[in-house]
């Protein structure tokens, strides 16, 4: 199985970005510990980040199977059987993120580090959520870790 790991605007940022909401673990190592998830877990992962939102929606459409826009990192032109999608501030904004998701059938986990149901009111809507299999948010780096596995038994019984 090969999810696709996809992180929205600023989450590059992590580590050092507003710590008091969404500590000081960076992208990075909440990469290198869901390859760590991802080989007890016998599933290939694939991580990107994006600040460009059409770029995104680029890569949605190629790790969904449909022909690769030029400029999608190689590892992401292979179809993907699901995602984990952190889409940062699009979670809030982005119906164009939504239509791609739906539009290849990419089945998706949307995660989050804080709980932006307890934070500002415009952060309190998703436009993804109604698509997702499910939603993590609120554990921090863990939302990732909970996700991922959460994600794989789900594809796995549904599979069986
Ligand atoms: C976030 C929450 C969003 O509201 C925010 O714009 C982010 C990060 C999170 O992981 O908690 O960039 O997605």
């Amino acid at each position: 199985m090969r999810i696709a790991v996809l992180n929205g605007p600023n989450l590059n940022l992590l580590g050092t970005r507003e710590p008091a909401v969404y500590g000081t673990t960076t992208l990075a190592e909440i990469e290198a510990r869901l390859m760590d998830v991802a080989a007890e877990l016998g599933v290939t992962v694939v991580c990107a980040q994006f600040n460009h939102e059409g770029d995104l929606i680029d890569a949605v459409h190629a790790l969904g199977g449909r022909p690769a826009a030029p400029g999608v990192a190689p590892e992401l032109r292979l179809k993907a059987d699901a995602a984990l999608v952190n889409a940062g501030a699009w979670t809030h904004t982005s119906l164009a993120l939504r239509d791609a998701l739906v539009g290849v059938a990419l089945p998706f986990v949307e995660v989050h580090l804080s709980n932006i149901y307890a934070r500002e009111p415009e952060r309190r809507h998703s436009m993804l959520a109604s698509a997702a299999v499910g939603s993590v948010c609120g554990f921090g780096p863990s939302s990732y870790e909970l996700a991922l596995r959460g994600l794989v038994a789900t594809r796995r019984a549904t599979r069986a």
